[in-house]
């Protein structure tokens, strides 16, 4: 089957699932509807334990230019925050561009971040990524501002969260950084984009051993009912654009711990693409479309969805049982639905 059949076969499947979804809601189940309500007020009015609402955050990713496209992104992410009251935000990299900040006084902290997320419901926590064009000048910048800012968060240039969803429930989200890991895989004499700006403290050969075995710890370790993994670089991708090997040879990487650990979700930007991809039972969610522009894409044979005509986000929520994730646009838009239950099978 060729990729476009196999992405309108995709499609089918997902609308099949949605219809079945909303005919179950039938005036028949009413009444037995109603009745379960009840008994849950009951026990609530019984035992008024802690009531656990789901966990709401955002992701946003390739934003950092200051373009009236970030700013149009940015207030539609503050109308969703403010509706869901999200917890945080979640970024994908490319923070700044086009070259990262060279330290604290950089003007672009204020230009390209502070000046456009301005509104009340975003000053909450950013949980930060590290991309392609941050590494370009100073990452040990971008880990210090998290100690002068209310709400940027870099504590290393990867790290684990262990967030508490209900009673023992909690989700992992492990944010990688992925120019860091590719010093491990990068040949000798092989070029990669950027390379003359990279510091190698950060993406050399040692730094990638030292990510890499640290990766594969956490997600041994990890207990979380949901894992998502977060690194810019996509691991397969929709957009049509020069990759190096060095990319190409994450995914080889990566992938098997993937499989083999239960890594439900991989998010990622650089590709200026919204999509959803699957391979092997891991959820690709692709949304380097903060406020750049767009790239050339195409769907591959893994490809779910995909647009490549509107800049946006994606809002999260959480419960133990299901994740929904919604690509939005810079007007609100739902542009793509994912749901995932925790049967571990894809709606
Ligand atoms: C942040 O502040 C803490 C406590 O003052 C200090 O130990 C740490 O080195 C600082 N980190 C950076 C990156 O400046
Ligand atoms: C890398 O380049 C150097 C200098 O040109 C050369 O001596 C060496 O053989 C090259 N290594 C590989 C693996 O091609
Ligand atoms: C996509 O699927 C087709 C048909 O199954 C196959 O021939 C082709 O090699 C696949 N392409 C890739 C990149 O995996």
């Amino acid at each position: 089957m060729g990729p476009v059949a196999r992405l309108r076969r995709l499609q089918r499947q997902l609308t099949l699932k949605v219809q079945f979804q909303q005919n179950r809601f039938h005036a028949a189940l009413l009444l037995p509807l109603l009745a379960i309500i009840s008994l849950c007020v009951a026990w609530g009015l019984l035992y008024s334990g802690p009531v656990h609402k789901p966990l709401y955050f955002l992701s946003v990713g390739d934003y950092g230019t200051g373009s009236v496209e970030q700013r149009a992104v940015g207030n539609q992410m503050a109308e969703a925050a403010e509706k869901h009251g999200a917890e945080f935000v979640l970024t994908v990299g490319d923070n700044f561009y086009p070259r990262g900040i060279k330290d604290l006084n950089d003007p672009l902290i204020k230009s390209n971040f502070e000046d456009i997320y301005v509104e009340k419901s975003l000053q909450i926590p950013w949980y930060i990524t590290l991309g392609d064009h941050d590494h370009r000048e100073s990452v040990a910048a971008q880990i210090a501002y998290s100690n002068v800012s209310k709400r940027w968060q870099l504590p290393s240039p990867y790290y684990i969260m262990n967030i508490p969803l209900s009673g023992i429930h909690t989700l992992d989200i492990i944010v990688t950084d992925s120019v860091g890991l590719e010093g491990l895989l990068v040949k000798e004499n092989e070029t990669r984009r950027f390379e003359n700006d990279y510091d190698m403290t950060y993406a050399g050969l040692e730094a990638g051993r030292r990510q890499f075995e640290w990766l594969t710890e956490v997600l041994a370790n990890s207990k979380a009912d949901w894992r998502i993994v977060v690194g810019h670089r996509p691991l397969q991708s929709c957009a049509d654009r020069k990759r190096f090997p060095v990319e190409e040879r994450l995914r080889d990487l990566l992938l098997p711990l993937f499989v083999e650990y239960g890594v439900h979700v991989y998010m990622h930007g650089h590709d200026h693409v919204g999509q959803h991809l699957l391979d092997k039972g891991v959820v690709y969610v692709g949304n380097g479309v903060g406020g750049f522009g767009v790239h050339p894409a195409r769907a591959t044979n893994n490809t779910v969805w995909f647009r490549n005509d509107y800049m946006g986000f994606i809002t999260h929520k959480v419960t133990p049982s299901l994740m929904e994730f919604k690509y939005k646009n810079h007007k609100g838009v739902t542009m793509h639905k994912i749901i995932l239950k925790q049967d571990y099978s894809e709606m």
